[in-house]
This record gives structure tokens, C-alpha cells and sequence, in this order.
């Protein structure tokens, strides 16, 4: 039996199967019609791509009547609600769909083409591995997810992703249902975003000499591979990846780190910093302690790089960073007090929501609003219209900063670092001793699975969550089968966690679901983390 990951809502099957084969295995004799509204390019183009390439068909444009996958524009009877208006306002679409497949057509009905989106990963999943034969047991699927921002945070700095394995990361992703890519850009280690009239960005930020061998808490012993690591993507690679998102029923939150974070940035511009010297694009990992200062030409730069994010990225949405944003060289610097006199920055620890007032301001002069990590709402409560982004969740040291998003109206969206960080190993005790090299900590399939992100919240605060996101962090994580093992098979987790709310089956039936899933990601080469307790010996639900 196909299997759908993650779980769907309701299934009902039905008498009978739909099927469309070949003649012949060597034969292209049958054609697959499909018709869709007027718009729905992107769900259609995904659907046939699977259609030719993986099943082996030709696909059409016919009319409804000689259609055998019909598309049609409609609220499924008895959905939900769908997203609330501020986040239809920033362009999140009612996602219910419906597909009915019967022994003549399949029909699928949503209410926007990301619902036909989520429709077509179903369908996906349940075709893979069918090839010129096809073959469906009719049912009737009727599907919506929880949580309206479901997203999957992609670094592209720490280690540099050739624009193919961007590809990739969101078709996996987008097979799983997630409908945000968050993509980090930029970072201490590498500067991939090039803006027009600053071309040290592409030619000295964008690279570093070496990158540290072994764990950062090794920083003084460790050596330097010594090998050169780096790259960017052009406005033509950045174009290509969100209109692939767009067609998969995903937004793309691209991700400039300021006023932290920029250590890439000060080697090719150290007029942008503190020191006047250019610290290197660095070469390890931990936290840098550079920052940018309040230059006019600082401020400039920001808005050149507004300028470009908007004019490359159609999401509403625009995150720039504001973690770990260190106070030393603001304290040390002799300019910073002048420049503060200036702007009126009563103290040091001003200088963050300073920064965050001017991009609020920058973005709302493209209609956009600011995403950022939950440090710009330390201190002084930014402009409403900021959109927080939850990390620092540790029970030790619990600043509510999550609680203070909803109180103050910001809207949240949750990353806590100890349930959504990818980087993290995957065993405790001796076992990790196997596992490849991680940040710290530990977590399980299990811990993803099992975590409610809303425990925390009162019911009339728990409505102002978007939805969560995965973090997948790339210090130690260098190449693709490295990526699959610390992602995957997580953010099947996740997706479900998502996708379900508190209304998902428990963890051993979801572990008999995944253990179904893994041929697919087996077809698509996922080299997924394979070892998790076997499950039980059940059951026959889709
Ligand atoms: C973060 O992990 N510094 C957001």
C-alpha cells in the first residue's frame, strides 16, 4: 500500500483502481491528460515532471472531459479555516485539497494552488517507484495542515551548496509539505549574495583560505585543511531557485545576518566595522566578535542590500538576522559614542534595536516586514510589524522572548534550538562515538516527533504561533550524504509534527509509516540516518 508522509487527515478507500499503462515497458503509446486552471503552472509542472521523468509518461493539456487528472478550484466542503488575514496578507494560501480518485480520472480540488501543491506531493509520494504500469486504489483523500508556516532553514555560508543541491534541499522538502525555505546567505565564513557596486562581496567575502579541521571547542589545537572554500550565487542562480520554490508551493525567506555575523563582510569592507582592519573571512566556527558600526556608509550598504533582496525575492518576508550580535567592539570602539550622540542611542545595548528600527524602516519601503531572531526583541519591543524567530528556548536560561512575540503582537515563528536544530548529534552516550562530527547535544527522531510546539502557551497566546521551523546549520556539515544523514529522516518528523498538530498518530505508528516512506527516499538517494528502533508489527493505514 502507498504511504503518505506526512499523515494525511482523512483516507477512505474505495472499490475498484484507477490504472494507465504502456503496452509495452518499451512503448510510449499512452498519454496522461491533465487540466488545471488558469495559473496552477506550478503544482501541473511538478506533477508532470514525476509523470515523465519518474513514471515514464507523456503529459498533456486536454480538456476536463478527456482528462485523467483534473485540477479544479474549490474549497474542499468542510475544511478548516485556512490561514489567518495576516499571514493570507504576506501571501500564505488556504492549503486544503482534496484528491478522489475513482476507476476513470482523478480529481483533485483546492482552494489555491499551494493547496494543488500539497495534492501533487500526495500523489508523488503514492506514484513513486511506478513506472509505465501505474496503478491506484481509488479513495477519497481530504487533507489540510495545521500549522501555516511549516519551514526548513538552509545555511549556505558556513559550507557553500552549489545551486543543484539548493535544488534539491527544496524538493525534498516540498515533497514533505514544508512551504518555507529559509535560505542563510550570509554568515562569518562566506558572503553568497553579490549587490550591485560592491564587488569585493563576490570576490574576497565569498571565499575563505581554509576551513578548521575537527570541533570549534578544539579551536587552539585544531589545524586548517588549508583548502580554499567558497562561491555565491548569481541574481540568475537566486532567480532560478525561487521561481523552483514557487512551483513546488514554497516561499523563499532569504536571510542576511547583520548587525553580528558579518565577519565576511568586514574582510571585503572593513570600512563597515569597528577596527578599520580587515579580520579575515574566518576560517572556524563559534561566534565572531565582530560587528558592523553606524557609519552613514554602513546604513547605505544595508539599504543597497534591501534593495537587491527585494527586487530578487517576491516573498513579503525578509529575515536580517540580528543574533549574537556582540557589545565588545561597540564598547571599545572611540566612534561609537560619537555616532550614538548623533542618533540619539541612549546606551550600548540600544545599538541592536537601533539597527532593527532602520531595516524595519528600509523593508517597509518596499512593503516588506523584517524577520529576525528572537535577540531583537531583547530590550525594547521593536516595531510590531517585526516577525520573531524563537531559538533560544534552553530551560536554563528562558528569556520569554517567545511569550514577549505574542504579548506584543509580533507574529512567531518557533526554531527552538533543543527540538528544531538538525545540526545536533543524533545519539547520547557511547553511540555518538559513530555519529558524525555535530554541534553538541543530542536529537532524537524520537524528541522531534514527540515535541508539542505549543505546550508551552495559554490557549489565547498558542493562536499567534505561525507555525515552526527546522535549522540546518552547516558548521560540520560538508557534503550531501553528510546533509541527507543530519536531516533526514528528521524532517519527516517534523513534517508530521506540523502538518498534524496535536492530532498525529503516536511515535511507533509513526515509525511503521516511516519505515513505508524509506523506499522512496531510498529511490531518490537520500542517504537518510537508516538506524531507529524497528517498529511494531502493524498496521495497514496509509
Ligand atoms: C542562531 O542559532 N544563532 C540563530
Amino acid at each position: 500500500m502507498p504511504c503518505i508522509l506526512p499523515e494525511p487527515r482523512r483516507i477512505t478507500f474505495k472499490e475498484g483502481n484507477w490504472r494507465k499503462s504502456h503496452l509495452s515497458h518499451f512503448s510510449r503509446d499512452v498519454r496522461i491528460g491533465i487540466h488545471a486552471p488558469v495559473g496552477w503552472r506550478g503544482p501541473v509542472s511538478w506533477l508532470q515532471k514525476g509523470l515523465e521523468h519518474e513514471q515514464m509518461f507523456r503529459v498533456e493539456d486536454v480538456s476536463p472531459e478527456e482528462a485523467d487528472i483534473v485540477f479544479e478550484k474549490r474549497l474542499p466542503s468542510g475544511s478548516l479555516s485556512g490561514p489567518k488575514d495576516d499571514l493570507l496578507m504576506l501571501g500564505f494560501q488556504n492549503e486544503a485539497y482534496r484528491i478522489e480518485v475513482t476507476p476513470d480520472r482523478i480529481l483533485i480540488a483546492a482552494a489555491s494552488a499551494h493547496g494543488a501543491s500539497r495534492a501533487v506531493a500526495s500523489l508523488r509520494q503514492m506514484l513513486s517507484g511506478q513506472r509505465a504500469r501505474l496503478e491506484l486504489p481509488c479513495f477519497v483523500l481530504e487533507d489540510e495542515p495545521s500549522f501555516a508556516w511549516r519551514g526548513m532553514h538552509f545555511d549556505c555560508s558556513r559550507h557553500f551548496w552549489c545551486v543543484d543541491d539548493v535544488l534539491r534541499f527544496i524538493d525534498l522538502a516540498a515533497l514533505h509539505k514544508f512551504n518555507v525555505f529559509h535560505w542563510h546567505l550570509t554568515d562569518d565564513q562566506g558572503w553568497r549574495l553579490p549587490v550591485e557596486g560592491y564587488p569585493r562581496l563576490s570576490d574576497c567575502a565569498a571565499w575563505r583560505d581554509g576551513t578548521m579541521v575537527g570541533h570549534d571547542c578544539d579551536r587552539a589545537t585544531n589545524p586548517q585543511d588549508g583548502i580554499r572554500h567558497g562561491g555565491f550565487y548569481s541574481h540568475e542562480d537566486i532567480r532560478r531557485v525561487v521561481a523552483h520554490a514557487e512551483a513546488r508551493g514554497m516561499h523563499v525567506l532569504p536571510e542576511i545576518d547583520v548587525p553580528g555575523h558579518v565577519q565576511a563582510l568586514l574582510t571585503a569592507y572593513p570600512e563597515f566595522g569597528n577596527t578599520g582592519l580587515a579580520p579575515g573571512v574566518r576560517t572556524c566556527w563559534g561566534i565572531s566578535p565582530h560587528t558592523l558600526n553606524l557609519e552613514p556608509q554602513t546604513f547605505e550598504f544595508l539599504e543597497r542590500v534591501v534593495d537587491t533582496l527585494a527586487e530578487l525575492f517576491p516573498f513579503p518576508l525578509v529575515h536580517l538576522g540580528g543574533d549574537e550580535a556582540k557589545t565588545g567592539e561597540w564598547m571599545e570602539s572611540p566612534r561609537i559614542p560619537e555616532r550614538m550622540a548623533e542618533l540619539g542611542i541612549p546606551d550600548v545595548l540600544g545599538i541592536q534595536p537601533f539597527f532593527t528600527q532602520r531595516l524595519v524602516e528600509m523593508l517597509a519601503h518596499h512593503g516588506r516586514r523584517m524577520v529576525g531572531w528572537d535577540e531583537i526583541i531583547e530590550g525594547k519591543a521593536p516595531d510590531a510589524s517585526a516577525v520573531v524567530m524563537y531559538w533560544r528556548d534552553s530551560e536554563k536560561n528562558d528569556h520569554a522572548l517567545d511569550r514577549k512575540a505574542l504579548e506584543c503582537r509580533n507574529g512567531l515563528v518557533l526554531a527552538n534550538w533543543s527540538k528544531t536544530y538538525f545540526d545536533l548529534y543524533q545519539e547520547a552516550g557511547p553511540g555518538r562515538d559513530f555519529e558524525p562530527l555535530a554541534i553538541c547535544g543530542c536529537l532524537t527522531l524520537e524528541d522531534v516527533y514527540r515535541w508539542n510546539p505549543l505546550a508551552r502557551y495559554p490557549e489565547a497566546l498558542a493562536t499567534g504561533v505561525w507555525g515552526a521551523q527546522a535549522q540546518v546549520w552547516t558548521e560540520y556539515i560538508p557534503n550531501r550524504p553528510h546533509l541527507d544523514y543530519m536531516v533526514y529522516p528528521r524532517a519527516c518528523a517534523l513534517s508530521q509534527v506540523l502538518w498534524r498538530g496535536a492530532d498525529r498518530e503516536d511515535f511507533p505508528h509513526f515509525l511503521s509509516r516511516l519505515e513505508r516512506h524509506l523506499p522512496l527516499l531510498d529511490r531518490l538517494g537520500v542517504a537518510y540516518r537508516p538506524s531507529f528502533p524497528p517498529p511494531p508489527d502493524n498496521t495497514s493505514q496509509p
